[in-house]
């Protein structure tokens, strides 16, 4: 089997902590009882891409217990988990190519060995895998039966993809199903960049001013758990209604030329290039702290950084000094990638449950419907969203309410009124 991990030696240590997750990831180990005993994924080549933790590694378990012969590569240089490589190999049998810090050129090496296996599914997170595909091998397509996205950008990318008439295998959106990105994107995100960037700085952020640049579900989550902790926060945003809602939601709501004066803390999470640049860089406090929590590298315009600098110390692990030739420091966190994912582990393996599950679960469903799709970006079916929200539920010892016929009967009609 060949694979590229740093160290087969962290194997052990790896499984200890697949498993740990396991226990929060009930919804999952249901589907995977399920799939051992039907197999419905037999036969297939599956290649994904995925940040590769311990939550990642329950999901292409759970995959291989279906049937599919599954190879993984890493999202993202920084997020591979390199214990939990090392196990997928020795102990589940799954080719791995990830390792953490990997340069840009390895990172595509391992991108391109999971395009060489081949696959009739694929599985992205921020769709690097089907664009290398289609860049690249774009004959592989004729083997492709549907591809799955997990994140909001690589949905964006997707769809531009589609609109320029250059997708040629039917994709869905994973990302934008209810049981995912109103808990993974919200409470998910929201939790674990506050934990990244503690861990990054050690910094207290009660009485702090935090500034969340972006109110979608990541932002909406990171604005609250900020608050939680105490910060001072403050939204930036440029979409009307989204404003209003953080507004509405007891926020302060101003442009970034003014919030980056305020802030001692900033973290975007947009999914758009240049959402801190060097007017802002310019005018912000001495010692602040910037980090990114969006899919790529992009939000903070490093290169700009750099220009406006004497020199850029590592100062912490995650943490770099930026001085400026106008006597002021700025800390970049994580080197402005994903913060929750390249310094802390991303989010719970109990949210990661439901996006999983719907992962599975949508796989299987596009694997039931070859040949029927077009080269479209299309939406989980409803039912998957109820089927986990539903186990999920279960799990947690919570019942629902049940209609009365009367109450149904009263749905169905137009006639009372007044
Ligand atoms: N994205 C955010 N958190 C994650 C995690 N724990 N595993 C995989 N992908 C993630």
């Amino acid at each position: 089997m060949k694979y590229d991990v740093k160290n087969i030696a962290l194997a052990n240590h790896g499984k200890q902590r697949i498993e740990w997750a396991d226990h929060d990831m009930p919804v999952l180990q249901t589907i995977r009882e399920r799939f051992t005993k039907q197999k419905p994924l037999r036969g297939l080549k599956m290649s994904c891409c995925l940040h590769v933790t311990a939550e990642t590694a329950n999901l292409v378990r759970t995959l291989k217990a279906g049937g599919a012969n599954v190879v993984l590569c890493a999202s993202n240089p920084l997020s591979t988990q390199d214990d939990i490589a090392a196990s997928l190999v020795k102990h589940y049998g799954i080719p791995v190519f990830a390792i953490t810090g990997e340069d840009n050129k390895t990172y595509y090496k391992h991108l391109h060995a999971a395009v060489a296996h081949q696959p009739n599914v694929t599985m992205d997170d921020g769709a690097d895998l089907v664009t290398a595909i289609l860049r690249d091998h774009p004959e592989l397509h004729h083997h492709i039966v549907a591809s799955m996205e997990e994140t909001t950008t690589g949905v964006i990318r997707l769809k531009a993809m589609a609109a320029d008439g250059v997708l040629r295998f039917p994709v869905v959106a994973v990302n934008d199903a209810a049981c995912k990105h109103f808990f993974d994107n919200r409470y998910g995100t929201g939790q674990s960049t506050i934990d990244g960037i503690v861990r990054a700085a050690d910094v207290l952020l009660a009485g702090s001013t935090f500034v969340v640049a972006g109110y979608g579900w990541c932002g909406r989550g990171l604005a609250d758990r900020a608050r939680g902790m105490g910060a001072n926060v403050i939204v930036t945003e440029i979409d009307p209604v989204k404003a209003l809602e953080a507004v509405m939601d007891g926020f302060r709501v101003m442009p970034m030329a003014e919030a980056a004066q305020l802030a001692d803390v900033i973290c975007t999470v947009t999914g758009n290039i240049n959402v801190l640049d060097s007017r802002h860089f310019k005018t912000m406090k001495s010692g602040a702290l910037i980090a990114n929590s969006g899919h790529f590298n992009v939000e903070i315009n490093l290169d700009a950084l750099k220009k406006m600098s004497k020199s850029v110390v590592r100062v912490r692990e995650f943490v770099q000094a930026y001085h400026l030739k106008n006597g002021k420091t700025i800390h970049v966190l994580g080197e402005g990638r994903l913060i929750n994912l390249a310094a802390a582990e991303g989010h719970p393996a109990s949210v990661m449950d439901m996006s999983f599950a719907v992962q599975a679960l949508t796989t299987e469903w596009a694997v039931r419907q070859t040949g029927q799709l077009q080269a479209q970006v299309y939406n989980v079916p409803p039912q998957i969203d109820d089927q986990v929200a539903r186990l999920k539920l279960k799990t947690m010892g919570v019942k629902l309410e049940q209609l009365t016929p009367a109450q149904k009967k009263y749905l169905a009609s137009w006639e009372m009124g007044t």
